[in-house]
C-alpha cells in the first residue's frame, strides 16, 4: 500500500506540471504511435479532481498511452471547446466528466461522426440518443442521497429535521444526491427536509448558507446538515463555531466524497458522517477504453463501490486514503 501511496502522490506532482503547462489542453503528441486519450476534465482544483486525474494518468502510464489532459475550469463551454479539439486531433478514445448533464448531444454526434468513441467518467449526460457514448464509469449519485438519508435516520432520535446544501445546478451528481435523498424523505418517517439550497459545491457558499439559515432560525430549528459533498460539509463545519455554534452538538453534519479531510473531520467529532465517492478510478476506466480500442462490447454503466464512514470506521480508512 505504502508504495502505490507514493506512486499515486508523484503522479498528482506530474501532474501539476502537466496542467500547468498545457493551460486547457492543447497538448501534442509526440510519439505518434503512441494511443491517445483525450480527458476533458471538469476542474483541477479540489484535491477529489486531482485524485481522479492521478489515477488515470497512472494507468495511461502503465499502459504507455497518452493521457491528453483538459482542464475547464467548472466551464461547459471550454468542455465543448476541448471536445473539438480532440475531434480535430483525432485522439483515439475521449473521456468526459460532463460539468452538467444537459447540452451534449451534438459535440457527441460528430464525435461519433469521426469515429472516435467517447465513455463518460463521473458525471453523467442526458443525450437523446444514448448510444453516443459507449459506457459510464461512476459512482450512483442516487444511491449517495438513499445512503446519507439512511444513515441520518439511523443516527438521530426521532424526527431528523434536515437543512440540504445543494452542489451545482445541472449536474448528474447534485440531481442524484437530491432525488436519492428525497425519496427516502418520502419514504422514512424519522427524516424531514427542512430547508434546501444551491451551495454550488463551494465551501464558501455552503458555510454562508448554513452561518445565515441557524442564526435566522435557531440551532433547534435543524438537526443535521447535508452537504453534497465534503469540501461544502467541511466548511460548513470550521464555519459554524464563527455564527456561534458547535458542530457535533448543535448539529449534525453528513458529507458526501469520503475524502481524507472529511474522515479526520469525524475523527476530531466536527462531521457526522460521509458517504464515500471515489474518484479513483483509473484501473475501471481504462479496462474498459482496452475493450473499447479492441473492439469488444463493454458494460453501459459501470458503478465504482461506495459505502459510509461514520466514528466507528473513519480513523482506519484515513492511511489508505488518496483523495
Ligand atoms: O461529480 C462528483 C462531485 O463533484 C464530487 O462529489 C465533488 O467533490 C465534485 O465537485
Amino acid at each position: 500500500m505504502k508504495n502505490s501511496l507514493v506512486t499515486f502522490f508523484a503522479s498528482i506532482m506530474a501532474l501539476f506540471a502537466v496542467t500547468a503547462c498545457e493551460g486547457t489542453g492543447t497538448g501534442a503528441d509526440t510519439d505518434p504511435d503512441r494511443l491517445v486519450v483525450g480527458f476533458a476534465a471538469i476542474e483541477m482544483g479540489s484535491d477529489w479532481r486531482k485524485a481522479q486525474v492521478a489515477s488515470m494518468q497512472n494507468e495511461a502510464d502503465r499502459r504507455g498511452m497518452e493521457l491528453r489532459l483538459s482542464d475547464a475550469e467548472g466551464s461547459q463551454d471550454f468542455q465543448l471547446t476541448a471536445l473539438r479539439r480532440f475531434i480535430a486531433q483525432q485522439v483515439d478514445v475521449i473521456v468526459l466528466a460532463p460539468v452538467v448533464e444537459a447540452g451534449w448531444d451534438i459535440v457527441l454526434e460528430d464525435a461519433r461522426r469521426a469515429g472516435i468513441p467517447v465513455i463518460l467518467v463521473d458525471r453523467t449526460v442526458n443525450v437523446e440518443d444514448p448510444g453516443l457514448y459507449v459506457s459510464a464509469v461512476g459512482s450512483d449519485f442516487h444511491e449517495e442521497g438513499r445512503l446519507a438519508a439512511r444513515w441520518i435516520a439511523g443516527n438521530v432520535e426521532g424526527v431528523a429535521r434536515v437543512l440540504e446544501i445543494r452542489g451545482s445546478a445541472g449536474a448528474s451528481a447534485t440531481t442524484g444526491r437530491r432525488e436519492g435523498f428525497a425519496e427516502m424523505v418520502e419514504e422514512l418517517d424519522e427524516l424531514e427536509l427542512a430547508h434546501s439550497d444551491a451551495g454550488n459545491f463551494s465551501g464558501e457558499e455552503a458555510a454562508n448558507i448554513a452561518q445565515t439559515y441557524l442564526t435566522a432560525n435557531g440551532a433547534d430549528s435543524v438537526d443535521v446538515i447535508y452537504a453534497h459533498n465534503d469540501g461544502m460539509a467541511v466548511a460548513v463545519a470550521n464555519a459554524l463555531p464563527e455564527a456561534g455554534f458547535t458542530p457535533g452538538e448543535d448539529v449534525l453534519i453528513v458529507g458526501v466524497d469520503g475524502s481524507r479531510v472529511a474522515l479526520q473531520a469525524i475523527v476530531d467529532g466536527h462531521l457526522a458522517a460521509t458517504v464515500e465517492s471515489n474518484p479513483v478510478v483509473g484501473p475501471q476506466l481504462f479496462e474498459v477504453i482496452d475493450a473499447v480500442l479492441a473492439g469488444e462490447e463493454v458494460e453501459r454503466r459501470i458503478i465504482v463501490d461506495t459505502s459510509v464512514f461514520d466514528s466507528s470506521n473513519a480513523a482506519e480508512a484515513i492511511p489508505g486514503r488518496m483523495y
